[in-house]
């Protein structure tokens, strides 16, 4: 594949019938220190061999295994003498192949289920003999495959996991990697170790040396041209590029105008400076300001943003010559609603690495993207393996379109310094009282909502500024954050007092759904 990382010492291969889970699958065996790698569920035989797996999961699947043309797992993966561990669709495969029976349940089971475990042996090792386990399934197996034994059941399912532990082969109708299920990590650890026999050695050093090498056979002596925002993602993906292609990575920083206050000089440096990187910067500030001159519609305010970027980072690309590849950091969440873009079911969302000016790149050219496959906190300690700073990796998102949907309504020259002002004491005080890691998001808004004050013997007729914390996991959701008052306190007085134009500060304490975190 593509993508296929060299053989560690320790890996896994997940068969990928399409789950939404099977993300979670990978990531919970990469933090059990076993590498993980998912390929589609026909990848054949002959490239499953050259990996040499240690184990092997078949995933679940939203199809039905009685549907016309559902996913098929070919027999010969389990005569590959490795142990495999069958999940909800991965059971039912399992259970055909051996010829096993199933059935449409009359009950679907979705959610929380209790199971009684049998057989406290092999995968349930150390478990209750009831469990809490997540369920989403609507077939059923009724007969086990000659060989096997059944080891749990649930209320709705009288065989809810079988084993034959002589040829390890393991079937679950439950998901042991969804959070709900109590202890599917004790579950995943029972397969890893004590059946695959592993022994937990990978970590974020070996995803680094993986992926170098992995991007050193793709790229060969080709160049490779990246959009570097200044944020996590894209930061962690250029030195990650860089480590294994040194200058023929060109990170183009584009600046459009809307960014926050110092921004540029600081990537500037931090880039170039501090990292070494071949740093391709591009002013183009007037160019967007320009097209933004009085807009005020949220939507539009975004489109001439994107379509600007899209157009600046054509041309800068066309001016170093041609580029072999597109590098992109986007992470798993940036993918999520694909459900799967390796697997049967590959819907893609139209998120901003998915644009359609950007597809058209990916098809012209090759787009990597090193990262695809972490979640975010996994790529901040991939940031800190490859030695970058706590400062820049625990950096908080910054939207592509910039300061431009923090200012309500039309950006002008002065409301953007006023928020670059007011944005800069209010992060730089939230760093002070150590907040700033605890925090999602922290930001300022600018509301060109005039209101009355005094100040000395002076009435004052000014603007708005909100403040905009959130905690959150995934940005899906996110609860208002609840500061200090002290520290409130502070931020507001020292906003008002010192950047000119703000006469009054408000605290925003709307969660999402059904707000969302920006504004606009
Ligand atoms: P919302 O406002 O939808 O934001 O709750 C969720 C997260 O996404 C960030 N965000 C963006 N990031 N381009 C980006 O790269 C965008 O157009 C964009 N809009 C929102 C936002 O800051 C939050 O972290």
């Amino acid at each position: 594949m593509k993508d296929a990382i060299v053989s560690p010492e320790e890996k896994v291969i997940i068969l990928d019938f399409g789950s939404q889970y099977t993300q979670l699958i990978a990531r919970s065996i990469r933090e059990l220190k076993v590498y993980a790698e998912i390929v589609p569920y026909n990848q054949s035989l002959e490239t499953i061999r050259r990996e040499s797996p240690g184990g092997i999961i078949l995933s679940g699947g939203p199809s039905s295994i009685y549907e016309k043309d559902s996913p098929q797992v070919s027999g010969e993966i389990f005569d590959l003498g490795v142990p495999v561990l069958g999940i909800c669709y991965g059971l039912y495969s399992i259970t055909d192949i051996f010829k096993g029976k199933m059935q449409a349940s009359q009950q679907k089971e979705y959610g929380r289920a209790v199971i009684n475990i049998k057989s406290r042996t092999g995968l349930f090792k150390d478990l209750k003999s009831k469990e809490t386990v997540w369920m989403s399934h609507g077939d059923k197996v009724v007969v086990p495959p000659e060989g096997f034994r059944v080891t749990a059941s649930s209320k709705n399912a009288d065989i809810a996991a079988i084993e034959n532990s002589k040829t390890k082969i393991y079937g679950v109708q439950f998901h042991p990697e969804v959070y709900h299920t109590e202890n599917g990590k004790k579950i995943l650890k029972n397969f890893l170790f004590n059946i695959c026999g592993f022994k937990g050695k990978w970590s974020m050093k070996s995803f680094v040396a993986q992926s170098i090498e992995a991007i050193k056979n793709e790229v060969g002596s080709g160049t490779v041209l990246l959009g570097l925002s200044g944020g996590v993602d894209s930061s962690v993906a250029a030195v990650l590029l860089q480590r294994a292609i040194g200058d023929r990575l060109y990170p183009v920083f584009v600046n459009n105008g809307v960014l926050r206050k110092n921004e540029a000089e600081i990537v500037i440096r931090r880039f170039k400076e501090t990292l070494n990187l071949n740093l391709v910067y591009v002013d183009a500030s007037d160019r967007f300001l320009k097209k933004l001159k009085g807009v005020e519609d949220p939507e539009t305010k975004r489109k001439i943003i994107g379509r600007e970027f899209i157009k600046v980072f054509i041309n800068e690309s066309k001016k170093i010559g041609r580029f072999d590849f597109l590098a992109q950091g986007t992470l798993y969440p940036d993918v999520i609603e694909s459900v799967s873009t390796k697997g049967p079911s590959d819907t893609i969302k139209s998120h901003h690495n998915r644009v359609p000016e950007v597809l058209k790149l990916i098809k012209s050219g090759k787009v990597i993207e090193p990262l695809k496959e972490l979640f975010k906190d996994e790529v901040r300690a991939l940031g800190k393996e490859l030695g970058m700073s706590d400062g820049l990796i625990h950096r908080h998102p910054f939207p592509g379109p910039g300061l431009a949907i923090r200012i309500i309504g039309e950006v002008t020259g002065e409301r953007l310094q006023i928020l670059q002002e007011a944005d800069d004491i209010l992060v730089s005080e939230i760093k002070n009282a150590g907040l700033y890691n605890k925090l999602w998001q922290i930001f300022a808004v600018f509301l060109p909502v005039r209101s009355v004050g005094v100040m000395g013997d002076k009435r004052t007729y000014e603007n708005v500024i909100a403040i905009r914390g959130v905690t959150s996991v995934d940005a899906m959701t996110a609860d208002w954050a609840y500061l200090p008052e002290a520290v409130l306190r502070h931020i507001s007085g020292r906003i008002i007092n010192e950047v000119k134009g703000v006469n009054r500060v408000v605290y925003d304490i709307s969660s999402k759904p059904p707000s969302t975190i920006e504004w606009e």
